[in-house]
């Protein structure tokens, strides 16, 4: 059973950071775009994507790693676990983040980069933590 909950961790979490990733991305080149009608469509696919697909598996990645955190005894074996679910606080206000941006007609293009930057900093550590376990 422990295979299923990690194979699903992991192409869950693949997608979590995937999709938030290149919606964050999306934000930047949206700004780039030329007419009201351009950016009013491209909004709509990027809501629909952060509703739709971005929450729900964030879902199944918090209840698949909970799972696994049961059932190896991560939450006591040693720390990487606790730093992990620490930058997952930031991870999950990150996209938090984004949704509000995905919802501005208007923002400064670094205050989208910032939040671009900072996803894929957070999400390389979390997979750094949880793949080598350095404590
Ligand atoms: C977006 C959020 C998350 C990401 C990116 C992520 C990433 C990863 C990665 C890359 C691994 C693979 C480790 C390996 O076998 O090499 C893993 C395993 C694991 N994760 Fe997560 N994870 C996330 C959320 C969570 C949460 C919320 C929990 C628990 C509260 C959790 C608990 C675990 C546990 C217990 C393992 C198994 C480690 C082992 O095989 O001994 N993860 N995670």
């Amino acid at each position: 059973m422990k295979n299923f909950f990690l194979t699903l961790h992991m192409i869950s979490m693949c997608l979590v950071i995937g999709t938030l990733f290149l919606q964050s991305l999306t934000v930047v080149f949206r700004l780039r775009l030329k007419s009201a009608e351009e950016a009013k469509g491209l909004e709509k696919t990027q809501s629909r994507i952060h509703k739709f697909i971005y929450y729900p598996i964030l879902g199944v990645t918090l209840i698949s790693g909970i799972v696994l955190a049961i059932k190896t005894g991560a939450f006591s074996e040693g720390k990487w676990l606790h730093w992990k679910i620490g930058l997952l606080m930031i991870l999950i206000a990150l996209g938090v983040q984004n949704g509000k941006q995905i919802k501005e007609a208007v923002l400064p293009k670094k205050y989208a980069m910032m939040v671009h930057i900072a996803i894929f900093i957070v999400g390389a550590f979390m997979i750094y933590l949880a793949t080598i376990k350095p404590f």
